[in-house]
């Protein structure tokens, strides 16, 4: 009896030696310790022995399971110690390592020359104003001088929602919602910047949806010259002096009298070519002096005051600028052009 359980004892010693998980040490425990393990079969067998022989061998088998559940103790620290340290070796950060590099965008070069834009009117004290794309008939049109059936209507065919609710054409309709948000005469200086949407083509020059920045001008004694000196001083700015600048007589039912104002291609430097449409110019924008009958609609009295208003295409702008020849290269969403801005 005694040599059975030395000879177990040894047995599970060297099993919990070579136990190299804590599952398998559990494997070990279960199989000698366990309810119906091979020590404690012993204890239970012990019912045949004589009465001198059974507390000796309970003793025995006793201190063996103690000694057993010990080393068992021993080892369940070591293996789980050496499992963090294997889990703190394989997460470990090596922080000298370089980062990994998020992809920077960047803006747009249509937003970066509305900023341009925005930026040189705002050093000029005006305000920046928002109107809704979605717009009714009444401020795109009727506030402006254009009833229904209005031929001027035709230049400017849209995408109608309702019969009085449009896709805007222009940024103009911003000018009646700004005099009619102010107090009757009071001053404004205003640009409104926005998309506006047309059935037009879509070539070098042009695109169905496009960008306008609106200006608006009123106060006492405002005349055609402070228009032509705004307009001046903003496209020497904006242009950096390179550029020739050109009034054209031209006609808005809103403006009286009107101008268009274009500047010399920077494509061909006045040959005529495919932007230019051979011209050699470039229209940027329309502008003139705000007519009597649309300051009255909107509450305005024209024997007091005057104004003058524009409107001018970012897309021309930005083509001027950057020297890019297809305004539809703004649109493409093509990474090798967007990624020179
Ligand atoms: C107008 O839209 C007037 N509302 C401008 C105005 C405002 C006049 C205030 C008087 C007072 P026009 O249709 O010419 O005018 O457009 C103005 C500018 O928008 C043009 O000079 C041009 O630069 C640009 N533009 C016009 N149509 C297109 C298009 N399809 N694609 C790109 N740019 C365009
Ligand atoms: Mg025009």
């Amino acid at each position: 009896m005694e040599e059975q359980i030395a000879q177990l004892t040894g047995e599970a010693q060297a099993a919990i030696q070579a136990a190299d998980s804590l599952e398998a040490l559990d494997g070990v425990r279960v199989k000698y310790l366990g309810k119906k393990g091979e020590l404690t079969g012993i204890l239970r067998g012990m019912g045949k022995l004589s009465a001198e022989e059974r507390p000796k061998v309970g003793k025995i088998v006793n201190e063996a399971r103690a000694a057993l559940e010990e080393q068992i103790a021993a080892k369940n620290e070591a293996l789980k110690g050496a499992a963090l340290a294997n889990r703190l070796a394989s997460e470990k950060i090596d922080v000298t390592l370089p980062g990994r590099r998020v992809p920077l965008g960047h803006l747009h070069p249509l937003t970066l020359t509305l900023n341009r834009i925005k930026e040189i009117f705002l050093d000029m004290g005006f305000s920046v104003e928002e109107g809704p794309e979605i717009e009714k008939d009444y401020y795109n049109f009727e506030a402006l001088n254009l009833p229904k059936d209005h031929p001027a209507r035709d230049m400017q065919d849209s995408f109608y929602i309702t019969e009085d609710i449009l896709m805007r054409t222009q940024t103009s309709p911003v000018q009646a919602r700004t005099m009619q948000s102010h107090e009757p005469n009071s001053p404004i200086r205003m640009i409104a910047p926005g998309r506006v949407y047309r059935r037009d083509d879509y070539d070098a020059s042009h695109s169905p949806m496009f960008t306008q920045v609106e200006g608006l001008v009123i106060d006492k004694g405002i005349s055609l010259a402070d228009l032509k000196g705004t307009l001046e001083l903003f496209l020497q700015q904006i242009f950096n002096d390179k550029v020739q600048v050109r009034l054209r007589p031209s006609f808005f039912p809103f403006t009286e009298p009107s101008t268009e104002v274009d500047v010399s291609c920077v494509m061909c430097h006045g040959h005529g070519c495919s932007v230019c449409k051979g011209t050699g110019w470039l229209e940027i924008l329309g502008a003139g002096m705000v007519h009597p009958h649309v300051l009255e609609m909107s509450g305005y009295d024209p024997n007091v005051v005057s104004g003058f208003a524009f409107g001018l295409g970012v897309e021309r702008i930005a083509m001027l600028s950057y020297g890019v020849s297809d305004l539809r290269l703004f649109y493409d969403n093509d990474m090798r052009f967007l990624r020179q801005f």
